[in-house]
């Protein structure tokens, strides 16, 4: 399901102005066998950005970062790393820096010896070695560690040895798989703070791979939506979410409360709840008599009455900053209400009214 083209909010998915290009993909495909992967892909990443690869588990994420590092080749396409094709140079030959799900420190090495290795096998001289481990380790806060060996640290800490590692040698490009998916909430919140710093300090380019909505929403300057190894959606974050293009974008980013119905000639979509507004400046197409309207809970208000459609809480989920409801429309079909802390509270069983503002919705044709 695709958005009607024609909304006025729709706007394009690029950066405010033209930046140089660091990564370039066009039409890079990969079949296992008769399995394709991923179809082919043309996708642009610019110098000094953090694009994130986000989708379900087996939308390709990996098998695209993979070929983009030379881990695995392609079997169809080009890659070009800062306009030159490096299709099928060899990994060592390509300058990007790799910080996978599993680390994979040397267990014999110490932190040190771990970070150093990468200057070591550059031939790097020894005291500019020491100078850049130095402060690599700086950078991931762990300057103090240096002597410990790998089982000595916790998962968080092997992570940033490892993040150290990569950006020791200060690869122009960096990719990241999964890298924060071991962690705790706080740790990985923590280490998300970590990342966006290192990135604006660097002014590296980092691909960050995660399946993780809120990751990706949190860190990236943009978002690639990958399901079914295609590219869904691909946008900055406020896009993503505000203005996502198909069902498949809207129900993986959040939360969203879908209508379905017909549109009538009064230009309002006619639902089993009610009729309701179509999104403000949308024209739809010629042609198009069914639609989906989609608005995010935090978008939904609640009154007594006077809204566009009425039903009755049948849940309350209490979570602290913000309160969920989730309200029973008289076809069965349930609304999610989100509701900052100290709004009046509803509670179970309570008749309710619901509206939003049109600006506040989007509308999918079917
Ligand atoms: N070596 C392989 N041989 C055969 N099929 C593979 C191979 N590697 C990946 N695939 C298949 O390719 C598809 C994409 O896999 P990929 O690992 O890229 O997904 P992903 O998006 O990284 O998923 P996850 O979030 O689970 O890590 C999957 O269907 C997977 O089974
Ligand atoms: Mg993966």
């Amino acid at each position: 399901m695709a958005s009607l083209a024609s909304c006025a909010d729709d706007v394009r998915s690029t950066l405010p102005r033209p930046v140089p290009v660091k990564m370039r993909t066009e039409g890079l495909s990969k079949h296992y066998g008769t399995a394709l992967a991923l179809h082919p892909i043309d996708l642009e990443v610019h110098s000094g950005e953090l694009l994130t690869l986000l989708g379900p588990s087996g939308s390709g994420k990996t098998t695209l970062l993979q070929i983009i590092c030379g881990l695995v080749e392609p079997t169809a396409g080009k890659l070009f790393i800062d306009a030159i094709d490096r299709t099928h140079a060899l990994a060592h030959q390509r300058d990007i820096g790799v910080v996978f799900q599993n680390y994979a420190l040397f267990p014999h090495l110490n932190v040190f010896e771990n970070i150093a290795f990468p200057l070591q096998m550059r031939r790097v001289d020894g005291p500019s070695i020491r100078a850049k481990v130095m402060h690599a380790l700086e950078m991931v806060g762990l300057e103090t560690f240096s002597g410990r060996f790998p089982r000595e640290l916790s998962g968080g800490q092997q992570q940033r040895v490892a993040l150290a590692r990569c950006l020791v040698y200060q690869p122009s490009l960096l990719l990241m798989d999964e890298s924060l998916s071991a962690l705790d909430r706080k740790l990985r919140e923590s280490m998300q703070i970590e990342i966006k710093r290192i990135h604006r300090e660097t002014g590296s380019t980092i691909i960050f791979v995660t399946h993780d909505q809120e990751e990706a929403l949190a860190l990236s300057d943009r978002v690639c939506l990958m399901n079914t190894g295609r590219i869904e959606q691909i946008g900055t974050p406020e896009d993503i979410y505000e203005r996502p293009r198909t069902t498949f974008v809207a129900d993986f980013i959040g939360i969203s409360n879908k209508l379905r119905g017909r549109i009538t000639p009064e230009s309002r979509l006619a639902t089993p709840d009610g009729a309701i507004p179509l999104p403000a400046g949308c024209a739809v197409r010629a042609g198009v008599t069914e639609a989906t309207i989609i608005v995010r809970p935090e978008h939904v208000r609640i009154a007594t009455e006077g809204g566009y459609l009425g039903g009755h809480v049948v849940e309350r989920i209490y979570g602290g900053s913000e309160t969920r409801l989730l309200v029973r429309l008289a076809s069965g079909a349930v609304m999610t209400v989100r509701q900052p802390a100290g709004s009046p509270s509803r509670e179970v069983g309570a008749i309710v009214s619901l509206h939003w503002l049109e600006s506040d919705s989007r509308l999918l044709d079917s």
